[in-house]
């Protein structure tokens, strides 16, 4: 059966120039290079500069995913941009990206799910383009989380750093069958029941400040582990696939432990794992595209290869997709 695929023929990122090491963060708060490297694998993390709002940081991913597909700007009509930490509370993000790419057609959009934005906001373009709606998607995790931290909370401001990833998405016409390239499953998630366990203590719409990220980090690590594991086996279950079959896993990069547990659940190898959270830190909805953007540009990910992604977050939000690079 004939049917329209989300291919993705184009992947960048942007990280800021700043390095803040591990060594840097023990100056500042009651910490050390070894906690944070044994319990997180976390060995430092990029901070953008003042003048550098998560819309330059999204604009420049996408840019970058641009030139990597050999593409004009002005050939894209949607553009989703997966952040919890826009630039303002409105106008969207993803207008400002739409702007500053000279494009004036078409629609752009943020989106929320914290962590699994990339994983929310890809499956949102599939649909969009599998149902006739767009042609060509710049799907965009950017995020400037240093904004949202409260530098003195050694148990949260250890983990987190700023980024952006983007991939461009073509509709393209498929058979309907595993072997199709592009976007092949997707499956996500919500459970607004956990709000507390992972939320920022500030909006817009309540204390009217930005307020600060809050975690049970021990709670949120017991949850991912599940949900993932879960998100996942619905995947392969939609699909009849396993963990032999992945080419590449690259899941959301929160912390080294949750992502070795979820691989050894799954029956996928250590190395056929794609990490950056030693060099990142959690880029929440950038995490992803952050390391699909860094597997493709050193020849690991190859065209036609299966890639699975995951992630979880606060919401709680949780999902995965099965892609044919
Ligand atoms: O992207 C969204 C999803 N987020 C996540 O997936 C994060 C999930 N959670 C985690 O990754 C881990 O739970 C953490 C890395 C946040 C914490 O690791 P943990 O092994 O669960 O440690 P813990 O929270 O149980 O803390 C152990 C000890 C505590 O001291 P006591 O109570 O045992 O005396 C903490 O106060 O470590 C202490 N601690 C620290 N010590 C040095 C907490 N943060 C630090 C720190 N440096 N930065």
């Amino acid at each position: 059966m004939s049917i329209l695929r989300s291919v993705v023929c184009g992947c960048g990122s942007y990280l800021p120039e700043r390095i803040v090491t591990n060594a840097e963060l023990a100056e500042r708060v009651d910490t050390t290079d070894e906690w944070i490297v044994q319990r997180t694998g976390i060995h430092q993390r990029h901070i953008a500069a003042d003048d550098e709002p998560t819309s330059v940081v999204g604009l420049k991913a996408a840019q970058a995913a641009l030139a990597d597909a050999g593409m004009d700007a002005s050939e894209i009509d949607l553009i989703i941009v997966a952040t919890a930490t826009p630039d303002h509370t409105f106008p969207a993000t993803a207008t400002q990206i739409q702007a500053a790419l000279g494009i004036t057609e078409g629609a752009a959009f943020d989106l929320q799910a914290v962590c699994s934005g990339f994983v929310f906001a890809l499956a949102t373009a599939d649909n969009f383009i599998k149902a006739g709606g767009a042609r060509a998607a710049l799907v965009i995790g950017a995020e400037t989380f240093s904004r949202i931290l409260d530098w003195e909370d050694r148990t949260t401001c250890v983990l987190f750093g700023d980024g952006a990833g983007a991939v461009v998405l073509k509709a393209e016409q498929g058979e309907g069958t595993l072997a199709d390239r592009g976007v092949l499953a997707t499956h996500i998630r919500s459970d607004g029941r956990y709000k507390n366990k992972l939320y920022v203590d500030g909006g817009a719409g309540s204390t009217k400040t930005v307020g600060f990220l809050r975690m049970e980090g021990k709670e949120v690590f017991r949850h991912a582990v599940l949900n993932l594991a879960e998100t996942v086996r619905h995947t392969f279950a939609a699909t009849g696939l396993s963990g032999n079959d992945i080419d590449w896993f690259v899941p959301h990069q929160a912390n080294r432990r949750i992502i070795d547990a979820t691989a050894d659940k799954l029956g996928i190898a250590h190395d056929r794992v794609v990490v950056t959270v030693d060099r990142h830190g959690n880029t929440s909805a950038a995490s992803i595209p952050l390391a699909l953007a860094e597997a493709h540009r050193d020849g690991r990910i190859q065209p036609g290869q299966l890639v699975l992604i995951e992630a979880m977050g606060g919401g709680f939000t949780w999902g995965s997709a099965l892609i044919r690079w």
